[in-house]
């Protein structure tokens, strides 16, 4: 039997995408293993998710630049010796230095429907700017914030009266089988990014595949 694909998850918050992965490791959906859970907030409740030996986590504070503490994770990082890296909520960005040495092997969760919406606070952008729709997509990390290539993106309306934290409730709802759904091609070595471009299956894509309601992606 060959070994299950590595995946090492970056997470500042709660971690609840991460969950999501873990219970679809746990149901069988998910051939992987989580290899370590790395976090820029040592408090991070993603964190707890994982056993302690399996945590890495240092607060930016504690090195003197952006460099120093991004070279710390990478090299915690690598040591864990991931297949694929997974932001799923880690909300600093990262240093090219970082991108880079990672490279085609990070991907990144945001909670808007790319190019739309980069950075933070994208349900209320959403909504000020009158978005019929919102949604979230999981792109390759490039050093330019948000701006990689997008594998796949999974949709909801904006409805009238909607606050902020209602539309993030329903984004969130479908950020969990959108990763998933990502993550499992992947790892099953389905996806790959060439020349800023994803590839599904060894062909190129040219609009980012869209997760149905069955919880599957679709190009
Ligand atoms: C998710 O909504 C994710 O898309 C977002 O943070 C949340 C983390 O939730 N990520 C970003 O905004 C990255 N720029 P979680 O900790 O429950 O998975």
């Amino acid at each position: 039997m060959s070994p299950l694909p590595r995946l090492a998850v970056l997470a500042s918050g709660r971690g609840s995408n991460l969950q999501c992965l873990q219970d679809a490791i746990t149901a069988g959906q998910l051939d992987a293993q989580i290899v370590g859970v790395f976090s820029d907030k040592p408090a991070a409740a993603a964190l707890e998710k994982v056993a302690p030996a399996q945590r890495w986590a240092c607060s930016p504070r504690d090195y003197a630049d952006r460099e120093a503490f991004d070279s710390a994770l990478a090299d915690a990082v690598a040591a864990s010796q991931p297949d694929w890296i997974i932001c799923a909520g880690y909300m600093r960005i990262l240093g090219a230095g970082f991108v880079q040495r990672f490279s085609g092997r990070l991907v990144n969760i945001h909670p808007s429907l790319l190019p739309l919406h980069k950075g933070l606070h994208t349900h209320a952008r959403a909504i000020e700017a009158g978005d019929a729709e919102h949604g979230a997509s999981v792109h390759f990390v490039v050093p330019e914030l948000d701006a990689g290539a997008v594998i796949a993106q999974a949709r909801v309306p904006v409805l009238d009266g909607d606050s902020a934290e209602v539309l993030a409730k329903r984004v969130l709802a479908v950020e969990h089988p959108l990763l998933l759904a990502s993550v499992q091609l992947l790892v099953a070595g389905r996806l790959a990014e060439r020349d800023g471009m994803v590839h599904y299956d060894g062909q190129s894509v040219f609009s980012p595949l869209r997760l149905d309601s069955a919880g599957t992606l679709r190009r």
